[in-house]
């Protein structure tokens, strides 16, 4: 690509970091070998949301923040997007949000606009327009209205609800129910890192950890404007139900006319009920699957009935009934047909819990 072409396609300067350095401890067992962001949901990994955020701004570098099966993610970054200038630095310790960021100032240019973009959530938003609508030298993030404010890092705005005023992370008394959600971007990255360095070096933490929403809080005080812009669609992956819900949430919006029908090569004699993914590299049988599953590449399901359920890449399922069920990768489940003779007034039933 000639050098106009190239600045007049990518924000030059935008550097995106990618904050994946945590170990999913809700998500266990299934985070103890492969990385949260690298789980599926809907038809995709966790990350891959993230990157189709980001691919399109075409930044100069996109820095991933790593830890914990960090390597894993590098390799995957590196194979499924070549074409992205994806760098990795490492988080030793988890010890915060801001300090993650701290980590990863060692690759932005203080005059560098920069992206923030949490790893471990799933958000639709149009970024590129809160992007340019915010004039050089301010700031924006993502906000959205919650009913548990104490779970996360809120917000207060200015009497003409354009600025924030005060951020607090994981507030014990409610201030507000405007929760930070996820995007944070900085028009000139400096005001920032050295907001960073100062909570670091005067060692101010919150919930024992370093905090973005604290370094934040420092810029307003120094008279940085931030601005908030309003995301309706997010969906939190922490957990084994929330991985489920966000699933039900993905497969409805992209797969719900979408009519996968038996017999196609790789389902057979199996009735499926949509919305359901099914990739073309799964294999089923005899089974009824759906509604809201997604089913990754070569899975194996046999003479199963599934609904609401996640079945990893490679998981072997056969004579399963099941419902809100999530089958890690590569794992082999199995039920046996029972092979009855009743006769008749017998009662055969399931305990009731
Ligand atoms: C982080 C941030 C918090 C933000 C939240 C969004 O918290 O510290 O301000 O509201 O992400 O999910 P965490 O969820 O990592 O505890």
């Amino acid at each position: 690509m000639k050098f106009k072409e190239f600045f007049i396609l990518s924000f030059m300067g935008l550097k995106v970091v990618i904050p994946v350095a945590g170990k999913g401890t809700r998500l266990r067992p299934h985070t103890l070998l492969i990385p949260k962001a690298l789980i599926n949901v809907g038809e995709k990994k966790i990350i891959d949301y993230i990157m189709d955020i980001v691919v399109p701004l075409a930044p100069e570098e996109v820095i991933f923040v790593i830890g914990y099966l960090g390597d894993i993610i590098k390799e995957y970054i590196e194979s499924a997007y070549p074409k992205v200038n994806s760098s990795f630095v490492i988080q030793e310790k988890p010890q915060g949000l801001g300090h993650a960021i701290s980590v990863a100032s060692q690759k932005i240019n203080e005059n560098d606009s920069l992206l923030i973009l949490l790893g471990d959530l799933i958000f639709f938003a149009d970024v590129n327009k809160a992007i340019k609508e915010i004039p050089t030298g301010e700031h924006t993030i993502s906000v959205m209205s919650v009913h548990d404010p104490h779970r996360y890092g809120v917000v207060v705005l200015d009497k003409k609800g354009k600025y924030v005023e005060k951020l607090v992370e994981k507030p014990s008394t409610p201030v507000s129910n405007l929760a930070i959600s996820g995007i944070y971007y900085f028009s000139i990255a400096k005001p920032l890192l050295e907001s960073i360095k100062y909570i670091i070096s005067n060692n101010i933490k919150t919930k024992g950890e370093y905090q973005l929403t604290d370094a934040m809080m420092e810029m307003v005080k120094k008279g940085e404007k931030i601005s908030v812009f309003q995301i309706e669609e997010i969906y939190d992956c922490g957990s084994k139900e929330k991985l489920i819900e966000a699933n039900n949430k993905l497969l409805d919006k992209f797969f719900k006319h979408i009519d996968i029908k038996s017999p196609a090569i790789n389902i057979k004699n199996s009735v499926i009920i949509p919305p359901v993914y099914i990739n073309p590299n799964a294999y089923i049988e005899m089974s009824v699957i759906g509604p809201y599953v997604s089913v990754h590449k070569g899975a194996n399901i046999r003479n199963s009935v599934i609904r609401e359920s996640i079945i990893e890449e490679g998981a072997y399922v056969d004579g399963m009934v099941m419902d809100k069920s999530l089958i890690g990768r590569d794992s082999y489940v199995e039920e046996a047909f029972r092979e009855l003779n009743i006769g008749p007034h017998s009662e055969y039933k399931k305990k009731s819990l």
